[in-house]
């Protein structure tokens, strides 16, 4: 299975923090954003990563990241030349996803939670396996931001609206999605919203009405944090740190995760740590001597 982390959009939300930089290079506590959303895929044993961004944005990432070599992963770069909606990327996509399986994380999203990897390992497995889509509904108090899931008496998930006035559920769908590799095919016939975008909500629409869709509910405990406001941002970043420091252990950290998918050595571990003069480096190390 692929992988494309969409990382694109003005952030004009957040103005002026993002005046001049991608939202999703912003700090969340310790670590750029993008960190915690590429996380989520490596996470999932997904080693062919697209990151798709504005012309303006790309060339930071490509500096963060290079190659991937030092995390054994392998990176790919697109330019989104205007935001034209989530379901676009698998049109920028394309070539990239070459008719595979193929996951879909949103550079600005963070999920945090016991089991998460497991969860994330099985809907990788099941969508190449088994084709269709796979997405999940997480409760919150006001869906009315999200794509929002209305399910029926036994459960079953039976239409998805994008940012609804009358929400007809508090089940919001995270920006994390599978898809078999029809998804490019699909994203080319879906027209354009009031919004003026491809919305992803109507690709999962589509597999929804063709009872090709999967949904996962995210429990209780659970988070999935959102950073579209300065308060947002504030709150996650407090999140990670009240968790990293009392634990001693990092959330998404993506050379641990690389350490403990075996797709770098101790050696590759141990150079980077010594790169980094602080307690992120000293973490690193820390994992590499076996902590
Ligand atoms: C997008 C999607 C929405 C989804 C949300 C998750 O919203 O359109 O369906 O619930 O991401 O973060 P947007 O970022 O466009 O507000």
């Amino acid at each position: 299975m692929k992988g494309i982390i969409l990382a694109g959009g003005a952030g004009t939300r957040l103005y002026p923090l993002t005046k001049t930089v991608s939202k999703q290079l912003l700090p969340l506590y310790d670590k750029p954003m993008i960190y915690y959303p590429l996380s989520v895929l490596m996470l999932a044993r997904i080693r062919e990563v697209l990151i798709i961004s504005t012309p303006r944005d790309i060339p930071l990432f490509k500096e963060l990241f290079g190659s991937g070599e030092e995390l054994g992963v392998v990176f790919s770069y697109a330019v989104q030349e205007s935001p034209r909606g989530l379901a676009d990327a698998f049109i920028v996509g394309e070539k990239f996803i070459a008719g595979e399986s193929c996951a879909m994380v949103l550079g600005d999203n963070i999920f945090y939670g016991r089991g998460f990897s497991g969860i994330l390992k099985a809907s990788a497995e099941k969508v190449s396996q088994k084709g269709g889509a796979l997405v999940f509904a997480y409760y919150v108090k006001d869906p009315g931001a999200y794509g929002v899931i209305e399910f029926d008496r036994n459960g079953k998930g039976i239409s998805i609206e994008e940012k609804p006035s009358s929400p007809k559920s508090h089940y919001a769908v995270p920006g994390l999605y599978f898809y078999d590799g029809r998804a490019s095919g699909i994203a080319k016939t879906i027209a354009p919203s009031a919004r003026g975008e491809i919305e992803i909500t109507a690709l999962n629409n589509v597999y929804l009405e063709q009872g090709r869709l999967s949904v996962e509910a995210l429990g209780r405990g659970m988070a999935w944090l959102d950073t579209g406001s300065c308060d947002g941002l504030l709150e996650a970043s407090n999140f990670v740190a009240a968790i990293q420091k009392r634990q001693g252990m990092y959330v998404s950290c993506i050379e641990e995760i690389a350490f403990s998918n075996g797709w770098i050595s101790k050696e590759r571990l141990l150079k980077l740590a010594g790169s980094y003069k602080t307690d992120y480096g000293d973490y690193l190390r820390y994992i590499a001597e076996g902590g």
